[in-house]
C-alpha cells in the first residue's frame, strides 16, 4: 500500500473498482487495531512507527480505528470534529443510536486522525450482535470469554461505522486494514453484508502458534502433523481460533510480518499470505554521527544511579564495569525465552566466578504481571541513596566556604580540620544507614503470584539471589518502564540507550520489535532463527554477528545447546573491552536504516556485507585483539578509526538505502517511489 497510487489487479474477489489504477485522493484507508491508542505490545508499535509514512502519503484520507479507553484518550489523543463528509456522518449517526463514538488526532508522529469506539456503553447490543455474527459465520461465543465478547462488539462497531461510511463515500473508494484476530469480526461482517471496501488482514501471530509454543511443544518440526481443529478444542479456544480462521479466509489480501509466520500461517490458518510485509521502525538520524553514543553515557548514568540505591550495602562491584543486560516485552515466559535466558544467566554467573572476572552483570528482566506496587525495600533503596547524596551536598557546600574563605585570605585551609567532630558524625552515620540485614531484592514491586510466578520461582531454583559473590545479579521490574516512576523514572526509550545489551532468545516471535529497536539505537542484542527479526537479519546482513545480532539457534538444536550458545555470546560479551563495546555499537548503528518504514520496501536482494576492518564476531574480536578487557582505552581516538572504517564500507556498499538510488524493477517518479 505503499505509493500514491493503487493497483491491485492481480487479487481475486475485490470490488468492482479493482482494475482501476487509482490516485490516493479518491480513496480513503482505515485502519483498525484494538491496539490504537492502547499499548499492550508490538502491534502498538506497528502502527504508531508506520504512522508518519502513511499520513505523509495518504494525509487527510487516513484514519485509524481503535477502542476508546478514558485514560489514554486524555493522555495521548486531542479531540477534533472530523472534516471528512463521510466520517463525520457516520459518527453522528452511531452517536443518536446511543453508541459513544469519540473523534481527535493521536498526539504521535505524524498526528494521525482516530476513530475511537466505547466497547461498554455498548455492550447492550451483545446478545443481538451475537446473534448477528452466528447468521453471519455459525461462530458462537461463549459468555465466560469477556475479551472475545469485547471483540465481537468491536468489530459490529467497526462494521457499523465503516457501513456507514461507505453510504456517503461521495465516489470515494474504501480500503480497511485489520490486525490481528482482535479486529477481525468487523471484517467479517463488512464482507457478510458485501460492504463495497477492500479488505486487508495482517496477523501479527496465530492464535495456535503462541498456544502450541507456551506448551513447550516442537512446534517447528511438526508444523504440517498437528490436527489444528482438535488442538484448538482442547486448548478452549477454538471459538476464537474461527474468528481468526474466518477473517483470514474472508480477507481480499492477507499478510503477515514475517516469513517464519507466513509459513506457520500456512498450516494453522491454511492460507498462505499473499504478501509478506516486514516490520519497520521510524529511524531517526542525529546530525551528530556519535550522538547516539552519548546518549547511551548519559542514559548509563542514571541506570547506575539506580542500581547504587537498588544494591545500597552491597555495592562492592566496580560500575564502571558492570554491564546492564535487559528483556523486555510482554510476560509469556518460554515463548519470550526468559526460560533459556534465566538457565544461561546461571551459567554465566559459574563462568564469571570461576575466571574470577572483575565484570560484574546486572540484568533486567522488564514484563508486566500483576503487582501490589512497588515493594518498600526497593522503595527505600532509593531513598538511602538520595539521603546520601543530601548529606554529601551539604559538606560539600561547608567545604567549598571554607575553601573559599580560605582562598580570598590568602591562606590554603588545612586539610584536617576543615571538616569538624559534627560532619565527621554526620558521614559515620551516613555510613550507617547504608547498612542492611538482607540481600538487595529480586523484584522491585510486590508480586501478587509471587510464589507460582515463573521468573521468581525460576530464581529461586537457580539460585541467583544477588548475592555479593554473584557476578550475575538479577532485577525483575514487572511493569512497563516509564519516565513519571518515583523508582526508575526513564522512558523504554531511554533505558534501553543506557543498556549494553538486550537480550531476546524467542522461541515464538513472529517479529520481535525490541531486538530491531535495539539496532537502531545502536545497542546490540540477542535474537534468534525463530524471530521473524534474526531471519530478516540472517537474509540481509552477512555476518550479524559482526554488527552486534547475535542470533541463537532454536531451531536445529536441544535447548542445553541453544542454552549454551547464548551463555558463550553473553560471556564473550562480558569479555570485550570498552573500545570494543564502542566500536561495536556503532556496527550495530550502522544497520538501522535496514529497519526504516521508509526504504522497507527496497532491501529486495540487497545484504549488508561483513564490515571491512573485522574481527569477524565480538567474541572472535576479543582474542584477535590486542587489548584485553582490563585495559580501558581512550575511546575517542577508537571513534575516529570506526569512522574510517564506516566510511570504506559507505564506498565499497552499495547502498540501496539513498533517495537516488532506485532499485530494479521500480520507477522513480518526482522524487518518490512508486510501487
Ligand atoms: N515496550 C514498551 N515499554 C517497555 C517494554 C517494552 O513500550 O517498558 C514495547 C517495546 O518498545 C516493543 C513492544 O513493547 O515495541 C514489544 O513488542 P514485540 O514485538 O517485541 O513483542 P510483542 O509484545 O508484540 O509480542
Ligand atoms: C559512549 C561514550 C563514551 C563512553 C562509552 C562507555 O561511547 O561516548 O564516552 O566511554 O560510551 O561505553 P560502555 O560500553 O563502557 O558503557
Ligand atoms: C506480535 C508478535 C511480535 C511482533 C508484533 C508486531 O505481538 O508477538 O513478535 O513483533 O506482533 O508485529
Amino acid at each position: 500500500l505503499r505509493g500514491r497510487s493503487l493497483s491491485v489487479t492481480s487479487l481475486s474477489g475485490l470490488p468492482v473498482w479493482e482494475a482501476e489504477r487509482l490516485p490516493v485522493e479518491d480513496l480513503l484507508l482505515f485502519e483498525v487495531s484494538w491496539e490504537v491508542t492502547n499499548k499492550v505490545g508490538g502491534i502498538c508499535t506497528v502502527i504508531q512507527t508506520k504512522a508518519k509514512t502513511t499520513a505523509d502519503e495518504w494525509g487527510e484520507n487516513y484514519f485509524l480505528i481503535g477502542p476508546y479507553f478514558e485514560h489514554n484518550m486524555k493522555t495521548q489523543v486531542e479531540q477534533c470534529e472530523p472534516t471528512n463528509d463521510a466520517v463525520r456522518r457516520a459518527i453522528d449517526t452511531m452517536n443518536k443510536h446511543g453508541c459513544q463514538v469519540y473523534f481527535g488526532r493521536w498526539l504521535i508522529e505524524g498526528s494521525p486522525y482516530v476513530v475511537l469506539f466505547d466497547i461498554s456503553s455498548s455492550a447492550w447490543n451483545l446478545d443481538r450482535w451475537k446473534g448477528d455474527f452466528w447468521e453471519a459465520c455459525s461462530v458462537g461465543i461463549p459468555h465466560h470469554d469477556r475479551e472475545a465478547n469485547d471483540m465481537l462488539i468491536f468489530g459490529s462497531l467497526t462494521a457499523w461505522f465503516l457501513k456507514e461510511v461507505t453510504d456517503h463515500a461521495d465516489g470515494k473508494h474504501v480500503i480497511a486494514q485489520f490486525h490481528e484476530w482482535q479486529a477481525g469480526t468487523g471484517l467479517i461482517l463488512s464482507r457478510a453484508r458485501k460492504l463495497p471496501i477492500a479488505t486487508i488482514f495482517t496477523t501479527h501471530a496465530t492464535l495456535l502458534g503462541r498456544y502450541l509454543c507456551a506448551a513447550n511443544i516442537d512446534f517447528y518440526n511438526q508444523l504440517d502433523k498437528f490436527d489444528i481443529d482438535k488442538e484448538a478444542g482442547e486448548r478452549q479456544i477454538y471459538h476464537r481460533y474461527c474468528m481468526e480462521r474466518a477473517s483470514v479466509h474472508c480477507a481480499h489480501v492477507f499478510t503477515t510480518v514475517s516469513e517464519i509466520t507466513a509459513i506457520e500461517a500456512e498450516h494453522m490458518l491454511k492460507r498462505k499470505p499473499d504478501v509478506v510485509t516486514p516490520n519497520g521502525l521510524n529511524v531517526k538520524k542525529f546530525s551528530a554521527v556519535h550522538e547516539f553514543q552519548n546518549l547511551h553515557a548519559m542514559y548509563k548514568a542514571r541506570i547506575q544511579d539506580f542500581v547504587r540505591g537498588h544494591f545500597y550495602g552491597h555495592l562492592d562491584f566496580d560500575l564502571e564495569k558492570t554491564l546492564f543486560l535487559f528483556i523486555a516485552g510482554r510476560y509469556e515466559f518460554s515463548n519470550k525465552g526468559a526460560d533459556i535466558f534465566l538457565e544461561s544467566l546461571s551459567r554465566l554467573n559459574f563462568l564469571l566466578r570461576m575466571h574470577k572476572s572483575n565484570v560484574t552483570v546486572v540484568v533486567f528482566f522488564i514484563m508486566p504481571a500483576k503487582t501490589n506496587n512497588f515493594n518498600v525495600e526497593t522503595l527505600k533503596g532509593q531513598a538511602v541513596r538520595k539521603q546520601l547524596w543530601d548529606t554529601v551536598h551539604s559538606l560539600k557546600e561547608k567545604f567549598g566556604k571554607k575553601l573559599y574563605d580560605g582562598l580570598l585570605r590568602g591562606e590554603i585551609p588545612d586539610m584536617n580540620t576543615i571538616l569538624d567532630r559534627d560532619d565527621l558524625t554526620i558521614m559515620k552515620r551516613a555510613i550507617f544507614s547504608t547498612q542492611r540485614q538482607s540481600l538487595p531484592p529480586v523484584t522491585t514491586h510486590n508480586m501478587i503470584d509471587d510464589s507460582t510466578d515463573p521468573i521468581l520461582s525460576t530464581i529461586r531454583r537457580i539460585g541467583l539471589f544477588n548475592n555479593r559473590a554473584d557476578r550475575v545479579k538479577v532485577i525483575l521490574h514487572p511493569e512497563f518502564l516509564s519516565s513519571t516512576s518515583p523508582l526508575l523514572p526513564m522512558d523504554y526509550e531511554e533505558f534501553v540507550r543506557g543498556c549494553h545489551l538486550g537480550v531476546f532468545p524467542s522461541y515464538y516471535e513472529p517479529w520481535g520489535y525490541t531486538p530491531a529497536e535495539c539496532t537502531v539505537m545502536g545497542i546490540p542484542s540477542v535474537t534468534t532463527n525463530l524471530s521473524g527479526f534474526g531471519c530478516f537479519m540472517q537474509e540481509h546482513v552477512a555476518d550479524p554477528t559482526a554488527y552486534g545480532i547475535y542470533i541463537v539457534d532454536r531451531r536445529f538444536r536441544s535447548p542445553d545447546d541453544s542454552c549454551n550458545q547464548l551463555t558463550q555470546f553473553l560471556y564473550g560479551f562480558c569479555k570485550q573491552s570498552r573500545r570494543q563495546r564502542i566500536i561495536q555499537r556503532n556496527r550495530t548503528e550502522r544497520l538501522s536504516d535496514l529497519l526504516d518504514w521508509r526504504y522497507l520496501g527496497r532491501t529486495d536482494g540487497f545484504r549488508y556485507p561483513r564490515p571491512s576492518s573485522v574481527p569477524p564476531s565480538p567474541s572472535g574480536s576479543q582474542t584477535s585483539s590486542p587489548q584485553s578487557s582490563d585495559v580501558e582505552d581512550e575511546d575517542e581516538d577508537e571513534r575516529y578509526d570506526e569512522e574510517e572504517e564506516a566510511e570504506r564500507d559507505r564506498l565499497n556498499i552499495k547502498s540501496p538505502f539513498s533517495l537516488n538510488h532506485v532499485p530494479k524493477g521500480k520507477k522513480k517518479l518526482h522524487g518518490e517511489y512508486k510501487n
